[in-house]
């Protein structure tokens, strides 16, 4: 039987999951991505150059590695061909990519109400990617919306477009937005479909077919827990679960199959977009660690905002998701601060809590508590074993397993595949 390993955001997204799951890519079988969609941007660096995906597996640099985009994710159809060229613009020749019949589709009519509702929000407003993932999702939960499959029956397809296009273009009209017309939107698609069609597939059951053989499936989330529709900061979230619990919906396979859940922790925090955000800082430090980190959207190019290490939220997280592991990364981003500090509780209206409260009003009021780390001034980019850390990293990151209870499997000391190491034997197998 298959091992699985899930590969979890457990902050605000932009933990390095792309990099870890590339890391653990060469020795897998199959890379699968079970929500979100193109807001997503994951980086991977290898060879001296680095590259960027949006709703592709990190697994599409191994051509031996089959990449799957699950039936729980959001497609932008048009996006995907666009990823793709990209990557074979960049020398990346061989897909081996596999997109669900089941997967939502993305439509032109979602990016463009994804931009009005923001408007209209006002100062409410999400800080959303604009890709269209909310009304998307939102379309799939109404049963209006159109699936990946559907490109591969024109006539079906034309009736789902018109079914969609009788309810969508009175709502635009309402926001002010130029209503869309169905024989441009099929002409359109159909040349996608011609693209893409040898791809489109019943992924569950390539999966689960997997699953019976000997190696390694990964499956790689999008975003953070603390992005989550139902656990995370709402409304300032995503659409949809990226917790390791949504593995088996978003994949099609048992829930059992899912053992070894490896966090992604950044050393520090940080956030993009709106919301609550406990740990974040305002001042030369924190200006210093977006800098170091390059802490600056992949996809939208927005700067992120930057806080320390919240260890509440990462065992709030932890819980969520059942992390057996951290992989702890851009810990050499925080060389040379002389005293770091790691969040280990919140005060709420005078009492001490050690989980983030579920209301965001709640949230919001919540001080952060820090044990005060000492630093380390050392360059630890080159550092390939964890006796090899300075002393004082070593204690930031034992800290980090006393506060939570998790052990921390891999350490990240830099963007390259190579700048990375494992700790704990759970994560040793995944490697090799
Ligand atoms: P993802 O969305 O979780 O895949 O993360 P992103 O790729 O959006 O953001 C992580 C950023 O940090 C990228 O620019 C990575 O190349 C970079 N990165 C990943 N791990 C490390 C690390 O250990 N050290 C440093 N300095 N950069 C890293
Ligand atoms: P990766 O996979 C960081 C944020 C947006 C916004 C909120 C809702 O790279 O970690 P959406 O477009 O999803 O409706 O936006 O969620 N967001 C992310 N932040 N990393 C991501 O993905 C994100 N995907 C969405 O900034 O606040
Ligand atoms: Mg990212």
């Amino acid at each position: 039987m298959s091992t699985t390993l899930v590969v979890v955001g457990s902050q605000w997204g932009d933990e390095g999951k792309g990099k870890i799951t590339d890391y653990f890519a060469s020795h897998a079988d199959m890379v699968v991505r079970y929500q979100g969609g193109n807001n997503a941007g994951h980086s991977v660096a290898f060879g001296g150059k680095k590259y960027s995906l949006q709703s592709i597996p990190s697994g599409i640099f191994n051509p031996q590695t089959i990449n799957v985009m699950g039936n729980g994710m959001v497609v932008n159809p048009v996006s995907v061909i666009a990823e793709l060229r990209k990557l074979s613009d960049q020398g990346i020749t061989e897909h081996n990519l596999y997109i669900s019949t089941r997967a939502a589709m993305v439509m032109p009519w979602h990016s463009a109400l994804d931009g009005a509702y923001e408007a209209n929000l006002g100062k409410a407003l999400i800080g959303t990617t604009k890709k269209g993932i909310g009304p998307c999702y939102a379309d799939k939960y109404s049963r209006i919306g159109m699936r990946i499959g559907d490109l591969l029956e024109p006539e079906y397809f034309r009736m789902r477009l018109e079914a969609a296009l009788a309810v969508k273009n009175p709502e635009m009209k309402m926001l002010g937005l130029p209503e869309m017309d169905a024989d441009e939107i099929y002409n359109q698609y159909m040349e996608i479909a011609e693209q893409l069609k040898d791809r489109i597939v019943d992924t569950s059951d390539l999966i689960n077919k997997h699953l019976q053989g000997e190696g390694n499936i990964l499956f790689e989330g999008a975003q953070g827990m603390m992005l989550c529709i139902d656990h995370g900061t709402y409304p300032y979230v995503t659409s949809s679960t990226p917790s390791a619990a949504s593995v088996p919906v978003g994949a099609g396979i048992a829930p059992q199959w899912i053992k070894t859940v490896a966090g992604v922790l950044k050393a520090y925090c940080t956030r993009v977009g709106e919301g609550p955000f406990p740990t974040e800082l305002h001042d030369e430090i924190g200006d210093g660690i977006r800098e170091r980190g390059h802490e600056y959207g992949t996809v939208t190019g927005r700067p992120r905002r930057v806080g320390w290490l919240d260890c509440c939220v990462a065992k709030y997280t932890s819980r969520l998701s059942g992390i057996t592991n951290w992989a702890v990364t851009l810990l050499d981003v925080l060389s040379g601060i002389d005293t770091l500090r790691i969040c280990y509780a919140y005060e709420l209206d005078g009492k001490v809590i050690e989980c983030p409260p579920s209301t965001i009003a709640a949230l919001e009021r919540c001080k952060p508590l820090y044990v005060e780390m000492p630093g380390w001034k050392e360059d630890i980019t080159a550092v390939r074993k964890y006796e090899d850390l300075p002393e004082n990293a070593r204690k930031y990151l034992e800290k980090v397993e006393e506060i939570t209870g998790v052990p921390v499997g891999l350490v990240s000391v830099g963007p390259d595949r190579e700048q990375t190491f494992i700790t704990s034997p759970e994560l040793k197998k995944f490697a090799k």
